[in-house]
Order: structure tokens, then C-alpha cells, then sequence
């Protein structure tokens, strides 16, 4: 088979099979296969491309997780072209271009071949102001940090050849939106790349996913290759939310012990409660953002959590109280209790309530 078409969905039910029929008018000469990635999509995305039942597509269904780059990396996997063509659903990429992709990949012998906005002849079509400028800012960063030099390595649309991807596979970060860049950075060589300009279409149906989480993480991955280390950002931002925890506990101590007149102990207990109300919600909106709880898994996620970090709560208790009477200082007996028990709580948390 010579191209295999990753598309990764979540929420494309108004788009998915309109790409399929465009794909299959545009590759009438191509012998080529379609692996959605569908991370179980409210909408039933996935429902309705099984409902075509061609035997040229396949969809994989992921439960319980999200994330563009890792859904397009389990794709790759599953492919068997020569070629993969990695595209969106919602149809703001030009499949017009992609049988010259193909030739360009294929005439010049290139390990991957780019649809770029960027490149002369492209263009982002009526991109928000706010969306043009991130977008200028965050393909110049790559550039200059990162010392590339292609028009548009933030682009989701792209050639490559399955041969070149499959050794790197498994050194991809699989993090955000950034897959290509990934791929690029990730290799041993340079990769012999090209490109091929399009023009960015408006997303007629359905939401972009882009959010400023994603962004962050983008930002993270360019540090992370710029100095070869990595950075567990749930773990920090898991952090920074146990710190506003720590304010919201201290704002409701505060007037449930002087505006409402609780003693300390009913004070304090409404106090922990309510940060861990918070810490809940932030950490389930944030940190963990790819696997967000709702509907009904949100009270079973949300009493978990209460029970893993009450239990976090009496390890910080006895640790720190015993350390205490050990005669460890008092700060550095509350310090240590308090890091093992955040330690507890973000593991259980990821292992168990975002898992
Ligand atoms: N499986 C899966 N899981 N698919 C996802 C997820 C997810 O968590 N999030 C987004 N997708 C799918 C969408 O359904 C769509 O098919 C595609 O990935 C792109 O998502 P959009 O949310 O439409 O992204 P965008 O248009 O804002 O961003 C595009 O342009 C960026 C450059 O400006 C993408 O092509 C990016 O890859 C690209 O970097
Ligand atoms: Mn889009």
C-alpha cells in the first residue's frame, strides 16, 4: 500500500465524512488506507465512520484519553503504507494539495513533505488576530531556538515516510498539538524535508481544541529538546494548584472562624474541605486536563480524590507529628510531612483518579 492517512478526531461528527469523500475523489490513483484516532468523542465521530464499513478504513477508539500528538502516534503504529499522511478532520486542510505532496515526497526522494501555510503561495485564511499573532510568534520561536528553517513546522498536516518515522517513534514526547516538529527534532539526521503551500480554511463545523494548555505545552517541548531534559509539567502545575489550595484554605478559615463564628476545629474542617474542592476542580480543568472527568464520572473521580487526599492528610499528620516528637524542628517537621504528602497525593491522583 503506498499512504496510510492518519486523522485524528474528537468531536467531528459534522466533518469526518466529508474528508473521507473528498480523500477518496482527490486519491483516485493512490492505493491508500484511513486510520481515524478517536478518543471516544461525545458526538459519536466514531459510530459514524464504522457505520461506512470500507475495508480501507480503520478506526481506533481510545477510552479515557486525549491528546492530538499521541492519538496521531498511535495511528503510525497501526500503519502500513509506505507513506502516512498525517491530516485534521474539520477540513481546513487543502486535500487538493495532497497527491502533489506525494509527488514531491516521492520525485525527490524526501523524508517528509509539509503543507504549509507559511511557504510562499499559503496563507491562514481568516485566522483570528489574537490566533495569526500566537501562531507568527510561536513558528519564529521554533525557528530561531531550535535553529530550523522551514516555513511552517507547527503545521498538523504533513507527509512522511512511514520508513523514517518508525525508528523515532517511540522517542516522541506524544505531548500537545506540535507532532511534526516533534518528529523533526526527535531524528538522528536531518530530515530531507519540502513543502507545498495551501491556504488554511475556516473551520465551518465543530470547535478547535487549541487551548492555552496547549500552547504552554508547546513551549515546554521547545525547552525540553533545547536542553535535552524534561520537564513534568503536570507535576508542577499539580503544585501550583496545591498552592492556591493552600489561599482558598486559608480565605475560608478565615471567615468561617470571624464572619461565621465556627470554632477552629469546624473552622478548619470546612476549610480542607473547600481546597480540596478547589484543588479538584483546578487539577481536573488543568493538570490533567487529558483526561477530564464529567457526567457521572465526575462525582466518582471527585470522591476518590477526597478519600486519596484525606488519607495524604493523616500521613502528613503522623509523619510530621512523629518527626516532631523526634525533636526535628517544628518547620522542617510540617515541611517534611506536608512534601510527602503532596508527593502521595499527586501519585495518586495521576495513578488513580486521572489515570
Ligand atoms: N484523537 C484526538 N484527541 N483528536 C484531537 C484531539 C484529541 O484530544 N484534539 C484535537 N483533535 C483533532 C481534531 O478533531 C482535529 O481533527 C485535529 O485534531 C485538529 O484539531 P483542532 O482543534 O481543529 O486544531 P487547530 O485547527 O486549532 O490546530 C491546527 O493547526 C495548528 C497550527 O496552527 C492543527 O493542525 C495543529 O496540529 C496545528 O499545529
Ligand atoms: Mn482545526
Amino acid at each position: 500500500m503506498r499512504l496510510s492517512i492518519v486523522v485524528p478526531t474528537y468531536n467531528e461528527s459534522e466533518n469526518i465524512i466529508i474528508l473521507i469523500e473528498k480523500l477518496t475523489n482527490v486519491l483516485s490513483n493512490v492505493a491508500f488506507e484511513i486510520i481515524v484516532v478517536d478518543d471516544d468523542s461525545p458526538d459519536g465521530t466514531a459510530l459514524l465512520v464504522s457505520k461506512l464499513n470500507r475495508s480501507n478504513i480503520q478506526i481506533i477508539v481510545r477510552q479515557g484519553k486525549r491528546g492530538l500528538s499521541s492519538a496521531v502516534i498511535e495511528g503510525i503504529e497501526r500503519a502500513k503504507g509506505e507513506y502516512v499522511l498525517v491530516m485534521d478532520a474539520d477540513l481546513q486542510h487543502d486535500e487538493g494539495i495532497v497527491p502533489e505532496m506525494l509527488a514531491l515526497l516521492e520525485g525527490k526522494n524526501l523524508d517528509i513533505v509539509v503543507g504549509s501555510r507559511y511557504a510562499h503561495g499559503g496563507g491562514v485564511g481568516e485566522f483570528s488576530k489574537l490566533r495569526s499573532k500566537v501562531s507568527e510568534i510561536a513558528t519564529s520561536l521554533a525557528n530561531k531556538f531550535i535553529g530550523l528553517t522551514i516555513n511552517d513546522p507547527l503545521s498538523g498536516f504533513f507527509i512522511v515516510k512511514r520508513s523514517y518515522v518508525l525508528p523515532i517513534l517511540d522517542s516522541l514526547s506524544g505531548k500537545g498539538f506540535k507532532i511534526l516538529l516533534d518528529i523533526i527534532l526527535s531524528s538522528s539526521g536531518k530530515p530531507k524535508i519540502g513543502e507545498v503551500p495551501y491556504i488554511f480554511k475556516t473551520r465551518l463545523a465543530g470547535k478547535s481544541k487549541l487551548n492555552s494548555v496547549i500552547v504552554l505545552e508547546y513551549l515546554v517541548l521547545l525547552l525540553e529538546k533545547r536542553f535535552s531534559f524534561s520537564v513534568p509539567l503536570d507535576f508542577v502545575s499539580y503544585m501550583l494548584v496545591g498552592l492556591f489550595g493552600v489561599l482558598v484554605h486559608l480565605a475560608v478559615l478565615y471567615g468561617a472562624l470571624l464572619i461565621f463564628g465556627f470554632n477552629f476545629i469546624s473552622a478548619q474542617l470546612v476549610a480542607t474541605l473547600a481546597a480540596m474542592a478547589s484543588n479538584f476542580l483546578l487539577n481536573n480543568k488543568y493538570t490533567f486536563f487529558q483526561s477530564t472527568h464529567d457526567g457521572k464520572a465526575f462525582l466518582k473521580a471527585a470522591l476518590r480524590f477526597y478519600l486519596l487526599c484525606s488519607l495524604g492528610l493523616l500521613i502528613n499528620l503522623s509523619i510530621s507529628t512523629n518527626l516532631f516528637s523526634y525533636g526535628i524542628p517544628w518547620y522542617l517537621a510540617g515541611f517534611l510531612g506536608t512534601i510527602i504528602s503532596a508527593t502521595w497525593n499527586y501519585m495518586s491522583s495521576k495513578l488513580v483518579v486521572w489515570r
